[in-house]
C-alpha cells in the first residue's frame, strides 16, 4: 500500500476521472478573485481526504474544461476545502459563474507541498503578493494550528491597491495575533488607506527579518519573486533557506504530458514547491 498522499485519492481505473465536489460558499475577495469553499459528494472521501499545504488540484467545470489551483485552506481545518480563483480566461470565468450548490470536478491532491517537517524549530518568514497568498495561507494556518513547533513568524504581504488585498479576514486575524509580526503594504494607497505603501521587496528589506535559523517562503507574481530573492540574499538567507511555489501552465498534473517542465524538472511532479537552490539556474529565464 502506498503512503504517498498524492497517490492515495486517485480514481482507481482512470487517473483523469475527477471526484464530484459541491460548492458550499463563495467569498468575494477582490473585484477579480473569489474563494470557493467545497466538499466532496462522496461521504467516505469527504472524511478521509487529506493533503499537504502547497499541494494543488485540477478543478473542472463540466463542459468547459479543467484548470490548476492550489488548495488554499489548511489540512488542520478539514470540515471543508477552499481554493481561490483569479478570473483570467475560460475556466476561471466559468468557476466565477458557479453558485452555491453547483457541482464541479476535482482531481488531486498533486505535487509535493511544503517541507513542513524541515521547518520545525525554525523562524518562518512568509512573503506574498496578491493572490500568491493562497498557497501560503494554507501553510500559515497549518503552522498557527501547530504553533509550538515553530519559532518566530514574520508575514510580509502586499497588493497593488487596498482593493486588491486578498483574504482580508486572515490579515486581520494575523495582525491581531501577538505571536506574529504582520506587515501589510500596497503599491499605492487610496484616500482611505492609512497603512504602509511600497513594493513588497522594499518593505521586506525595511522589515529585515533575521536569516538566523530561518526559512523564507515566497509566493506572488513573477516580478515580485524576481526582486524578493535578492533582498533575502542581502539579508543573509542562503538559496537552501528560500522556498517558492511555481506556476507553470499544466495539463495532466501528474508528470505524464510534459507540459510543465522548467529545465529538467516537472513543476507538477517535482514541485510546485522548490527551494531557490533547486531553481536558481533557470528562474531568471522563466521569471
Ligand atoms: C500549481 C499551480 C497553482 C495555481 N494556483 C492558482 C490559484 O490558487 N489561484 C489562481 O487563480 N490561479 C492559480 N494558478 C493559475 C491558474 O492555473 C490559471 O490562471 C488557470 O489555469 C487559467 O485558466 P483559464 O482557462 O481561465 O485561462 P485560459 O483561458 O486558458 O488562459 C487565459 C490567459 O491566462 C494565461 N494562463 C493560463 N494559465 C496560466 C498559468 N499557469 N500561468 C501563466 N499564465 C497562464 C493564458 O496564457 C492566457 O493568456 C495556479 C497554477 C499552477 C500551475
Ligand atoms: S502537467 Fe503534465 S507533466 Fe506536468
Amino acid at each position: 500500500m502506498t503512503t504517498d498522499v498524492s497517490q492515495r485519492f486517485l480514481a482507481r481505473d482512470n487517473v483523469y476521472l475527477p471526484h464530484i465536489a459541491v460548492i458550499e460558499k463563495i467569498i468575494d475577495e477582490t473585484p477579480g478573485v473569489v474563494t470557493l469553499h467545497f466538499n466532496f459528494k462522496d461521504e467516505k472521501l469527504r472524511e478521509e481526504f487529506t493533503f499537504k499545504p502547497g499541494q494543488f488540484g485540477e478543478y473542472s467545470v463540466f463542459g468547459i474544461g479543467e484548470a490548476t489551483f492550489c488548495i488554499s485552506s489548511s489540512p488542520t481545518r478539514r470540515d471543508h476545502l477552499e481554493f481561490a480563483v483569479q478570473r483570467v480566461g475560460k475556466v476561471t470565468n466559468a468557476l466565477h459563474r458557479l453558485d452555491v450548490g453547483s457541482e464541479m470536478g476535482f482531481r488531486g491532491p498533486y505535487g509535493n507541498g511544503f517541507p513542513l517537517d524541515s521547518f520545525a524549530g525554525k523562524n518562518l518568514v512568509f512573503v506574498a503578493g496578491g493572490i500568491g497568498l493562497a498557497p501560503l495561507r494554507s501553510l500559515i494556518w497549518n503552522v498557527i494550528d501547530d504553533r509550538d513547533k515553530y519559532e518566530k513568524i514574520d508575514i510580509v504581504y502586499g497588493a497593488r491597491s487596498p482593493a486588491d488585498l486578498c483574504f482580508k479576514y486572515d490579515l486581520d486575524a494575523w495582525g491581531n495575533d501577538s505571536s506574529i509580526n504582520m506587515v501589510t503594504t500596497v503599491d499605492k494607497g487610496d484616500a482611505s488607506w492609512t497603512g504602509r505603501e511600497g513594493f513588497v521587496p522594499q518593505v521586506l528589506e525595511q522589515a529585515a527579518p533575521s536569516a538566523r535559523n530561518a526559512v523564507a517562503i515566497v509566493c506572488g507574481p513573477p516580478i515580485m519573486i524576481r526582486f524578493t530573492f535578492p533582498v533575502l540574499e542581502k539579508l543573509g538567507f542562503t538559496p537552501e533557506q528560500m522556498f517558492t511555489t511555481l506556476e507553470k501552465r499544466m495539463k495532466c498534473g501528474i508528470g505524464k504530458c510534459g507540459r510543465c517542465n522548467i529545465g529538467n524538472l516537472y513543476v507538477c511532479r517535482d514541485g510546485p514547491v522548490f527551494s531557490f537552490a533547486q531553481i536558481k539556474g533557470f528562474i531568471s529565464s522563466e521569471y
